[in-house]
């Protein structure tokens, strides 16, 4: 099935070779490309691969974490691989340098923008600028909200990544009266709703019925009889259990939690981590808490380190979103937009302003059990990466 997806945006890109090499060109990348150079020296020599401009410009939130990285990674060899050369720039965590950024690439002549953005309403200007200079925009990852100017959202199934945390705690869970900690992402991310919003459809019946006692949240203890909350609702939890998407953060309001409750609040406990990095910030904090006899963690995204942590039984499980997917994607839907067409959609997402369409790809829950057979066998990572796999 991979090689199917990469043999159809590969002939995609091949095709729309023409019509791209009439679009104005883009000025050389100012980032430093090692990864187009290993791809290069692995290439067969006899697959001479054309350098060509893609009128694509990508902007990611953050080098400060191995999520984005991966991101970065997997687009340089997909478009290595097809033989393009396309700026990628990051806005490290500041929506000021996103919107630089995006001027940028626009003075520079892209005609796509592919933009994960770091705060999804600031965000918003820097689509408008897009638009009104012509150039599409393709939401990655995360939705720009309260503007029309988003031409197609590439997503992954977020409720199901909150889901599939949620159900492995419940899966893991017996009796009744077990302490669970609550921690969300970044309230000016979309996906952190999201996230809990799948999480909370999995976990309120179970803490309704006694399953699970809320240690760490009075806003979500308030309404922990409601089925489904409004975004306000979800805000009002969010604000109290947020990382930020930041580890800093995350371990200081689980030190905080930990320090606010007694040993009775402990033992084993489950815990709603909403990512890899903050999973194990989380995970640090609470393996060194004295009454603390055991935990389960979730996480999302496959981190090296936190496949690392699940191999040392340190981290319980991620949710792998398969980057890869995300990346082709992205790119089919920008060449398909640059060729004057409609991205398929399998759906849409309201943005607060309009309902942009999308396609969203599925998520798969990873823990010891899997670990080799999904993310090694499966060729997404080298077992040499890590230690002590089985
Ligand atoms: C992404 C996650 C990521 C988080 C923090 C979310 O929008 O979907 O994969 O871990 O942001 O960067």
């Amino acid at each position: 099935m991979k090689k199917n997806v990469w043999l159809k945006i590969g002939s995609l890109l091949v095709l729309s070779l023409v019509v791209l090499s009439a679009c104005a060109p883009v000025a050389p990348a100012e980032e430093a490309a090692p990864a187009e150079e290993e791809a290069m020296e692995e290439a067969p020599a006899e697959e001479e691969v054309m350098e060509e401009k893609l009128a694509v410009g990508i902007v990611l939130p953050t080098k400060d974490e191995p999520r984005w990285i991966q991101d970065e990674s997997r687009f340089r060899e997909a478009l290595d691989a097809a033989g393009y050369d396309v700026e990628i720039l990051f806005s490290q965590g500041d929506s000021a340098v996103e919107l630089t950024n995006v001027q940028s690439l626009i003075s520079k002549g892209v005609q796509v923008l592919i933009i994960c953005p770091q705060d999804g309403t600031a965000a918003a200007a820097a689509a408008d600028q897009a638009a009104a200079a012509g150039v599409s925009v393709v939401s990655y990852d995360r939705l720009i909200r309260e503007t029309d100017a988003v031409d197609y959202y590439v997503t992954f199934d977020s409720i199901a990544v909150g889901a599939q945390q949620a159900q492995y705690l419940v899966d893991n869970v017996t009796g009744t009266g077990n302490p669970l900690y609550l921690y969300a992402g970044a309230a000016s991310d979309n996906n952190a709703f999201i996230f809990f919003e799948g999480a909370w459809g999995v976990l309120q019946p179970k803490i309704a019925d006694g399953t699970f006692v809320i240690k760490n949240s009075s806003e979500a203890v308030a309404l922990q009889d409601k089925a489904e909350l409004t975004r306000e609702e979800q805000s009002q939890i969010i604000g109290q259990i947020t990382t930020n998407w930041d580890f800093d953060d995350a371990k200081s309001l689980a030190e905080a939690n930990l320090t606010a409750t007694t040993a009775a609040d402990k033992g084993e406990v489950f815990i709603l981590a909403p990512n890899d990095g903050t999973a194990r910030a989380i995970a640090d904090a609470f393996g060194v808490d004295p009454d603390v006899t055991n935990f389960y963690v979730t996480g999302q995204d496959a981190e090296k380190a936190s496949v690392q942590y699940i191999i040392d039984g340190k981290q319980s499980m991620t949710v792998w979103k398969d980057v890869r997917t995300l990346v082709s994607d992205a790119i089919a839907a920008a060449v398909t937009l640059l060729e004057g067409g409609e991205p398929e959609a399998s759906g849409s997402y309201n943005n607060g302003a309009a309902d942009i369409p999308a396609i969203q790809s599925a998520v798969v829950t990873v823990d010891k059990d899997n670990v080799k057979e999904t993310l090694i066998d499966g060729g997404y990572y080298e077992a040499s990466e890590f230690t002590g796999l089985e």
